[in-house]
């Protein structure tokens, strides 16, 4: 039972602390009062050093889109790893995954492999720069795009923060630190306002490199952009001259061409990572040729961006998402959508069935439990007041007790070694939990 001052957790935690802040390196799995230590993982089960077994629909935050270890994809690193680990050479694995990322989606004409989402941000935001001369970036409020400094802004901006039409979203920075020179090259506008987005957009149109969206952000509810939205924004974009960015790091997990086609309205880049790596650290770049061509090193003279990286393309993880990418058929991609809506409205259904306000939204094979009835299209909806949040955190907990592993903003995402046995026992547990709730009567402030 978690949390257990004698479990073996609790003891690595005490050691972990002595060499490294709050015992992590990690913010996003830190828990209190010590963080649950993975011994393995195998499919769709994770196994902490407790000996404890989990059904896991945290995937390490949707990485795991085959689960753990899956047999291909160790066969195929297995492989590489015997014909050496990295090189200082170009190698054949990155063409083949280059092109089977790029041919299904129209605005993938060319892209360039990194380590990390963060890193295919950051990689994004330069060539926008570097493409159009100009120093600002505009970004969703509350959303969440890696830890760098220009998109550390307005990810949990507080009702006083935000726009009420007339006026901006204020730009929050959300690490001490930033530099105001960052805040003041940062515009902050409001998801799925499409009007009040582009009259602000419109007051920095000639400093603006890029606009970055997250079609589907898991820290905005997990709620798709609308096509007005994006349109708008397309629309800015092209008449102004700066770059649209779409990152899909979570979405692209929609199908093979992201959410993008999905939504129907295409950008000029698009950062991916996440479950496209296999498992192993990755990020990429992806879009137009004509943007690109920042990185292109074939002039006279120098590049407009010199950008190496010692584990860029390294065969390990581009063969682990060559395999991943091939196992993921249009029918696998389907399998994963209609048991993600499966789990969406069995979710929704036991909320209704047990009297209390909640519901799961997503898209895909993505869902995010909500303690609350309120439909949401944009931030301000969907900011949880203080006892949806608590509700949700309890949640989280009595799922790691019972059996069931999400992310902690109660996250998931299904796997294709998951199936219906795996959701019923997903439903099951919620169910219990409600029925818990409503027992202990502890969730009422
Ligand atoms: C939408 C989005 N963008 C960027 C990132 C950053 O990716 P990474 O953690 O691989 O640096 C994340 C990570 O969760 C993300 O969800």
């Amino acid at each position: 039972m978690f949390a257990d001052p004698s479990s073996r957790s609790a003891q690595l935690y005490e050691r972990a602390c002595k060499v490294m802040v709050s015992g992590n390196t990690r913010a996003t799995v830190f828990s209190s009062p010590y963080q649950i230590y993975a011994a393995s993982a195998l499919g769709c089960r994770i196994y902490d050093i407790d000996g404890v077994e989990r059904i896991d629909f945290q995937n390490n935050y949707s990485v795991l889109i085959h689960g753990h270890a899956h047999p291909a994809i160790v066969e195929s690193v297995e492989e590489q790893l015997g014909k050496g680990f990295c090189y200082g050479l170009a190698s054949e694995s990155e063409i083949s995954l280059a092109e089977l990322l790029c041919s299904p989606v129209p605005s993938f004409e060319c892209i360039r492999f990194v380590n990390s989402g963060t890193e295919a941000v950051i990689t994004a935001i330069r060539a926008a720069r570097a493409y159009t001369g100009r120093p600002k970036i505009a970004k969703i409020e509350g959303g969440y795009n890696g830890a760098y400094d220009f998109v550390d802004i307005s990810i949990r901006s507080a009702p006083h923060d935000w726009s009420d039409g007339s006026n901006a979203p204020t730009g929050v920075p959300e690490s001490r630190g930033i530099p105001d020179c960052v805040l003041s090259n940062v515009v902050v506008i409001p998801f799925n306002d499409p009007v009040t987005a582009v009259r602000i957009l419109e007051q920095h149109k000639e400093e603006l490199a890029a606009v970055v969206v997250d079609p589907l952000p898991p820290r905005v509810g997990l709620i798709p952009a609308t096509r007005e939205f994006l349109e708008a924004l397309r629309d800015f974009t092209q008449s102004s001259g700066s770059v649209l960015i779409y990152d899909e790091i979570v979405s692209f997990r929609l199908g093979y061409q992201g959410a993008q086609v999905e939504l129907g309205v295409e950008p000029d880049l698009t950062t991916i990572g996440k479950f496209v790596g296999g498992g192993f650290p990755f990020g990429a770049v992806a879009g137009k040729k004509e943007v690109m061509a920042v990185f292109d090193l074939r002039g006279a003279g120098a590049p407009l961006i010199w950008h190496g990286g010692t584990f860029n393309a390294n065969p390990i993880t581009m063969s682990a998402g060559l395999t991943t990418m091939q196992m993921l058929t249009p029918e696998a991609f389907m399998r994963l959508a209609s048991l993600g809506q499966q789990a969406r409205e069995r979710i929704t259904e036991e909320f209704r069935a047990a009297g209390i306000p909640g519901q799961a939204t997503g898209l895909g094979s993505l869902f995010r439990i909500h303690f609350t009835d309120r439909r949401f299209t944009n931030y301000g909806d969907f900011y949880p007041l203080p006892v949806e949040k608590k509700r949700m955190e309890w949640l989280v907990r009595y799922f790691l007790n019972h059996g069931i592993l999400v992310s902690n903003i109660a996250l998931g995402a299904i796997s294709t070694v998951m199936g219906e046995a795996e959701i019923q026992q997903l439903v099951d547990t919620l169910s219990a939990a409600l029925q818990e709730m409503k027992r202990e009567h502890t969730m009422e402030t």
